[in-house]
């Protein structure tokens, strides 16, 4: 008979540990450990039976293109690819309250107009999602809605109903009766998406599960579920803003790192089809301390302001604070300024904001930041209608950027008439630069010292 043996599982990553210990050694993470307990059912061998082998196809035969889902959402098709592809499972990551099952119950209600889908909720009652629907004023779309937790009947259900799609809200709720540990544990949350997902895969049916991320790490992250779907969604945003931003990391059927952007209003989630414009919508032209970037997510252009605050410092070491972007990216920039540009900046303390919620990861917007740090710290205001991109290197080179077209492009669409960017390469771009100066006006930098005479009073 299978022994029921302890093991102590971190919730943050999912390693199995004999024996507790404050630091998970898989993660680092600290507190995350929990016991759990597991049936021991490692197997002695295979045993007698034979399997069957396997029947082989070749790379290039022809297979059913994935006919997708397109769920008329633009921005919730454009994250996911083109629209959900049948059989998927796709997972839906986001801090509690940001609007995932609002998301999902409005993409449900868009597509259950062509196809068959049903809403399970292990959060709230029908009739908490009945008043959801209400206000989203989408009570009429025939989607069949169900409380529920438990998997066994969930995937009975799925067996049964020839449902298309099926949104699972959320993964942490759901257990497997056969299991000892609670729901929401590392083990219930793995073992439920498991049996869902491999329900799913047999029937064809696209699985959406929500999951929560706590940075407490005391409920199971649905990071342990990363690798077990085909495509994983960040919905984020500050709860503090309007803005949600959707974002692929992982997907099978299409490109990750395309953004989503909605606006959280009183009826739902509206797309919002130029987020540029929103971005700036309330930047002032003639202060000091703003740079606007013209940055790419994914495929697409968005021009974001980038604040900086530099006030003389009170404490030994300065304080340093960033929202929306890498503070070890921000100290670089700062030792760059120092030591290949000579300017004072590091005894002050230095904020920097990325208005609007949005994270920038790319190494594009270090010209934007320092035009911004260099603004703030001069007083002087950054030249009006001007846009920024370009990687600064060690050495306080200006390095080249991919999608220059793309940025100045948006840019000029925008009403900016100056871009300040890396020095422009080679006879190709040589050619597109002229086309560019139609529109926009170019001023290219060799190195971060270029940059200085701006700010000079
Ligand atoms: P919800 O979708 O419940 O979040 P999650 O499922 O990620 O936990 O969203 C909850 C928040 O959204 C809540 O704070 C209220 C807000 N909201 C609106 O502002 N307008 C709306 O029309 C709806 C439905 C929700
Ligand atoms: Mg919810």
């Amino acid at each position: 008979m299978a022994r029921a043996i302890r093991q102590f599982i971190c919730q943050s990553c999912g390693c199995t540990h004999n024996k507790w210990s404050g630091k998970c050694e898989g993660c680092g993470e600290w507190n995350t450990l929990s016991e759990e307990v597991a049936n021991d059912v490692v197997p002695k061998g295979l045993g007698k039976a034979k399997g069957r082998s396997i029947d082989f196809s070749p790379l290039d035969g022809v297979s059913e293109k994935a006919p997708r889902c397109v769920t008329k959402i633009d921005e919730f098709d454009r994250v996911t690819g083109g629209g959900l592809v049948p059989g998927s499972a796709t997972l839906i990551g986001g801090d509690p309250g940001i609007g995932k099952s609002t998301l999902l119950l409005q993409v449900v209600c868009t597509l259950s107009k062509t196809i068959k889908c049903a809403y399970v909720s292990g959060e709230e009652s029908i009739d908490q999602v009945r008043m959801r629907a209400a206000r989203l004023g989408l009570s009429d779309a025939p989607v069949k809605l169900a409380a529920a937790t438990n998997v066994r009947d969930i995937i009975a259900t799925m067996d049964q109903d020839n449902l298309d799609l099926i949104v699972i809200d959320s993964i942490q709720t759901m257990y497997l009766d056969n299991l000892d540990s609670a729901p929401g544990s590392v083990s219930q949350v793995r073992a439920s998406a498991q049996e869902l997902i491999r329900m799913a895969k047999r029937k064809g049916i696209m699985v959406l599960l929500v999951g929560h991320v706590t940075k407490d790490g005391q409920i199971a992250g649905p990071r342990v579920l990363e690798h077990m779907v085909d495509t994983v969604l960040y919905f984020e945003g500050d709860r503090g803003h309007h803005f949600r931003i959707l974002r692929s990391v992982k997907n099978r059927f299409g490109p990750t790192d395309e953004i989503g952007v909605f606006e959280m209003g009183e009826d739902g989630l509206a797309e919002v089809t130029n987020p540029s414009e929103l971005f700036l919508s309330e930047r002032q032209d003639d202060v000091s301390g703003s740079a606007v970037l013209a940055g790419m997510e994914g495929t697409r252009p968005v021009l974001v302001e980038i604040q900086a605050l530099v006030a003389q410092s009170p404490l030994a070491s300065p304080r340093r604070a960033v929202i929306g972007w890498d503070a070890s990216r921000l100290s670089m920039i700062l030792a760059v300024l120092e030591a290949r540009c000579g300017v004072q900046i590091g005894v002050n303390d230095i904020y920097l904001n990325v208005v609007g919620g949005l994270r920038i990861s790319e190494p594009a917007a270090d010209l934007a930041v320092a035009a911004a740090l260099l603004s703030a710290l001069s007083g002087v205001a950054v030249p009006e209608k001007t846009v920024f991109f370009g990687e600064i290197g060690l050495s306080g080179e200006v390095r080249h950027v991919s999608q220059s077209d793309h940025r100045m492009k948006e840019a000029a669409k925008l009403g900016f008439e100056r871009a300040i960017l890396p020095t422009i390469r080679g006879k190709k771009n040589a050619g597109k630069k002229d086309q560019n100066k139609a529109s926009i006006g170019i001023t290219e930098l060799g190195h971060l010292n270029d940059l200085l005479p701006l700010f000079s009073e």
